[in-house]
């Protein structure tokens, strides 16, 4: 199958196909199924239904998907001369086999739109399929995530994190705290102006989101990374003086006190706040690259994040150095630095934590693709450019050495931006890469093979080029 990304567990071809002039939509009553159907005519570019036509038939069915699979994501799908029938357990499933319908359709030899005759049976390896862009170091409009988003959802991406805080900016406005955004949304690295998210902004991007079958994660990373919350609120650092607005990339200079009488209340607040504003199930709480504090301040301040964060109703989430703290089961930790000792990851799952996968040299989409590409991000020898392959073969299985598989619950692609000045760079850096990292944690790693994947990914450019998405042009594949 010449143009599925990411390839399904199961897909065989057929003879003939069903040209789209004049195909109608057929779905149930309920408001999302209506919906969808009206997702999978846009994305079809569907016209006029015409009465004599042929059917696409979308129907709620448990039984669809492949033999012994659970995800809710599963779905079915069979296209032939006469029709179409797409099938699923829920409308997540349904959306999941729109997006495989949307890149099934193709031109024929006479020149129609045509979908060609296929049975597919499809679930996801993993439920979490991440991407976590970071809007702190350069700020993205609403507009910009939003077609990030549409990409996500074309690859069955099901989880945008946005690292929305950090030591150039605050990027979601909090009723608690105004100060935050009001001094700290301003600015970034280099000379840009910043921003940020208010509340009806960030309920929009998530709601555009969820209609994608896409849960937004915000995370407020803390007790480091945190100089745009101290810029704005000196009580948060001993003197009671604000520290200065910091536009460099240095990382671990900033930190808060746990001892401050301020300390507890503000941390009280923000993630009461960005609780009750996410509407998905997770909060991140970060945790990454505190380099100046103690073990034991650490642990307090992430057991009162896991708290207050769960008091709220939502599961945490946090950067693997929270592994280092005894956490509370069902904790997901978010495994990066692959140049540590990975035992406390090994120690926090034995206790009931749960892996999501974002090894730096796999993953960070932000590195340089090759020793030449001199605006990517580069941390040094320990560290080598990630090339379109790199990014594509890789076994999650294997990325931490003595977890149990059963405890990964996906994988996420990370992308900070330092270095992502603008919308261009921004595509520049995830196209091709992040399709090949929704392959990894979709398809089935024994149907998965590069060659396979760059002759599938290839056909993607054209609709790159067609939505004006830049992409870098990764060797090895015969870009179309
Ligand atoms: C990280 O890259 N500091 C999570």
């Amino acid at each position: 199958m010449s143009s599925l990304v990411p390839l399904p567990a199961h897909v065989r071809t057929a003879d003939g196909s069903l040209p789209l002039d004049g195909l109608s939509v057929v779905a149930g009553p309920s408001e999302e199924e209506q919906r969808l159907a009206a997702v999978a005519r846009h994305l079809l570019g569907l016209g006029a239904p015409a009465g004599d036509r042929p059917a696409l038939v979308l129907a709620l069915d448990d039984a669809a998907g492949p033999g012994g699979a659970a995800s809710p994501e599963r779905y079915s799908l069979e296209v032939s001369g006469a029709g179409a029938a797409l099938t699923a357990p829920t409308t997540e499933g349904l959306f999941r086999g729109i997006a495989t319908l949307a890149q099934l359709s193709t031109v024929d030899g006479e020149g129609r739109a045509v979908l060609p005759a296929v049975v597919v049976k499809d679930a996801p390896r993993y439920p979490w399929r991440g991407l976590s862009l970071d809007v702190a170091r350069h700020f993205f409009e609403p507009d910009v995530v939003e077609r990030v988003i549409d990409v996500m959802a074309r690859y069955k991406l099901s989880v945008l994190h946005l690292h929305l805080t950090d030591d150039q900016g605050w990027r979601l406005e909090l009723p608690s705290r105004r100060l935050l955004t009001e001094i700290s949304g301003k600015g970034e690295i280099g000379d840009g102006v910043g921003g940020f998210y208010t509340m009806d902004e960030f309920r929009r991007l998530q709601e555009y989101a969820a209609a994608r079958y896409v849960q937004v994660v915000p995370e407020f990373d803390m007790p480091g990374h945190t100089n745009a919350a101290t810029h704005a609120y000196g009580e948060l650092v001993p003197g009671g003086q604000p520290t200065d607005r910091f536009g460099g990339e240095e990382v671990g200079f900033s930190k808060l006190s746990f001892d401050l009488p301020e300390t507890e209340p503000f941390l009280r607040d923000v993630f009461g706040d960005i609780a009750a504003a996410t509407l998905g199930e997770y909060v991140h709480i970060g945790g990454d690259e505190v380099f100046t504090l103690g073990v034991e301040e650490y642990s307090r301040f992430v057991l009162l994040a896991h708290d207050v964060v769960t008091a709220a109703g939502k599961k945490v989430v946090g950067w693997q150095e929270i592994a280092e703290v005894e956490l509370p089961a069902d904790t997901v930790v978010q495994y990066w630095e692959t140049r540590k000792d990975t035992a406390p990851l090994r120690r926090a799952v034995a206790g009931g934590a749960k892996i999501l996968l974002s090894p730096a040299d796999r993953v960070y989409l932000d590195m340089k693709y090759d020793a030449d590409d001199a605006r990517g991000q580069d941390w040094g020898a320990s560290m080598p450019p990630i090339e379109l392959r790199d990014a594509y073969d890789w076994e999650p299985d294997a990325a931490v050495e003595g977890v149990d598989p059963d405890a990964v619950v996906g994988v996420e692609a990370a992308i900070w931006s330092e270095r992502i000045p603008d919308e261009h760079t921004l595509f520049m850096r995830l196209l091709p890469r992040l399709a090949a990292v929704a392959e990894v944690a979709w398809t089935p790693v024994d149907a998965r093979s590069w060659e396979g994947f760059a002759a599938r990914v290839a056909r993607e450019s054209t609709g790159w080029r067609d939505r004006g998405l830049t992409f870098h042009e990764s060797p090895g594949v015969d870009w179309a």
